[in-house]
């Protein structure tokens, strides 16, 4: 705001841009992995005891979350440059198309059980992040932020729980972040000793 401001270094428009991407872009999508982290490995509770016996699946659970149920659901708009036919559907130039990067991330030619959320899962090409010139900027800050929360939550919290039943979790209404309302869970901090 100062740099807007004050030394009128960032025009209005850089401005709103700039807080876009830190509110939106940096810290919605993270935040949102974080929490349908917990709760794809909540509701998969088999997941959650595989990720307490070997931490070091945490890189992969995260890559399997961004797949299962990554935070961006679409791609940023795009415009054909010409008229097309995408799978039967014709398109034409100037066109708007949303690429609906979670369809693809469920796509039974490209992963095996797609709908199966194993942390352990090998082969994971997922479009999480898009793909080409455009390509997530954050991509390695976001994976790292959800691999270290999910590490430290899992390590402290070893009765992580769901605190309302699962029907009573709202997701919320949006088409640029996959994510609920809230997530109340129960975090019980281990015993000590002595
Ligand atoms: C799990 C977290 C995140 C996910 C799933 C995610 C996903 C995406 C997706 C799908 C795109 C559009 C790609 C396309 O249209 O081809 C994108 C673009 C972008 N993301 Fe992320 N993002 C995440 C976190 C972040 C973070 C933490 C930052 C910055 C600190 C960030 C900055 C950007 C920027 C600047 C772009 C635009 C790139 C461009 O248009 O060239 N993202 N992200």
């Amino acid at each position: 705001m100062a740099a807007g401001d004050e030394d009128g270094l960032l025009s209005e428009d850089e401005l709103v841009a700039m807080i876009f991407l830190l509110l939106i872009a940096g810290h919605e999508t993270t935040v949102n992995l974080i929490g349908n982290c917990v709760l794809a490995l909540l509701r998969h509770p088999d997941q959650l005891a595989l990720l307490r016996r070997r931490p070091e699946l945490r890189g992969a659970a995260v890559e399997e979350v961004l797949r299962y149920d990554g935070p961006v659901e679409m791609a940023t708009w795009r415009f054909a440059t010409e008229s097309l036919d995408i799978g039967g559907t014709r398109v034409a130039a100037g066109d708007p198309v949303l690429v609906v990067l979670a369809a693809a991330d469920r796509d039974p030619r490209r992963f095996v059980g797609p709908d199966r959320f194993d942390i352990a899962r090998a082969n994971n090409p997922h479009l999480a992040f898009g793909h080409g010139i455009h390509y997530c900027l954050g991509a390695q800050l976001a994976r790292l932020e959800g691999q270290i929360a999910l590490e430290t939550l899992v390590r402290r919290s070893p009765s992580l729980a769901l605190a309302v039943p699962p029907h009573r979790l709202r997701w919320r209404h949006s088409l640029t972040i996959r994510g609920l309302h809230e997530l109340p869970v129960i975090l019980t901090p281990p015993r000590r000793s002595g």
